[in-house]
């Protein structure tokens, strides 16, 4: 009997399971250490949002691309971000985002305005990115958050993108999406670093000490 009552309870579970996306294996978040897969350019792909009062800033979004490298600090990372906005502007810079497990707390200065972000990044496909971005506000109280798909080159699988939309539901995201654009801005760190190239006869002898 007792038997019986375990097979048919098995039974019941796996039914209800077969109707909602397994949100345990769908989302596991990573720790964010030295060996974390998040580092080196990423190319936006798509973007969700939680409340559609944040639908308009990443509409306005053209296309984005980040690229995220280590510091010397091992709890902290930098952030190189480039977006192209919807009028053709170009908007990019640098920010430090300091790491506590699994979370990453960014400070952005965009042309003098402040905003503060929390990151958490998911397992997601290969050479694939998925962060999900609270914006706070100065207070600390959420704004609402953002779940942000990016991949090496821009490009994505349709069946990559089918799991991206189920990670958004058992995220509670909102069904809508902006995909972005591939006409990514320049790199502005490599026009700017011609110049100070010319300077290093001037430099020479207070440059020489760091190279030994
Ligand atoms: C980006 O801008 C171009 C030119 O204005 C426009 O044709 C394109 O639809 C835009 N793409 C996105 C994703 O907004
Ligand atoms: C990031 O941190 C480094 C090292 O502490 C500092 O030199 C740099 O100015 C910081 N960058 C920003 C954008 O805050």
């Amino acid at each position: 009997m007792a038997a019986q009552l375990v097979v048919a309870l098995l039974a019941l579970t796996s039914l209800s399971a077969a109707s909602e996306p397994d949100c345990k294996e769908l989302v596991k978040p990573l720790v964010l250490d030295s060996h974390s897969p998040i580092y080196g350019k990423w190319v936006l792909h798509v973007g969700s949002w939680d409340q559609s009062s944040l639908k308009n800033d990443l509409v306005s979004v053209n296309s984005s691309w980040v690229e995220l490298s280590a510091s010397s600090d091992s709890g902290v990372i930098t952030i190189y971000w480039a977006d192209r906005l919807n009028e053709d502007k170009c908007l990019q810079g640098v920010a430090n985002a300091t790491i506590s497990g699994m979370t990453s707390h960014t400070t952005f200065n965009i042309n003098g305005h402040t905003s503060y972000h929390d990151g958490k990044y998911y397992e997601t496909c290969a050479d694939c990115l998925l962060s999900e971005d609270t914006t706070l506000l100065p207070d600390s109280e959420s704004k609402g958050r953002y779940l942000f798909l990016f991949t090496r080159t821009g490009s994505l699988e349709p069946s990559e993108l089918e799991t991206f939309k189920k990670q958004a539901e058992c995220l509670k995201f909102l069904p809508e999406y902006h995909f972005s654009g591939s006409d990514l801005c320049p790199d502005d760190r490599e026009t700017s670093a011609s110049p100070p190239a010319e300077n290093t006869e001037n430099d020479q002898t207070d440059t020489e000490p760091a190279a030994k």
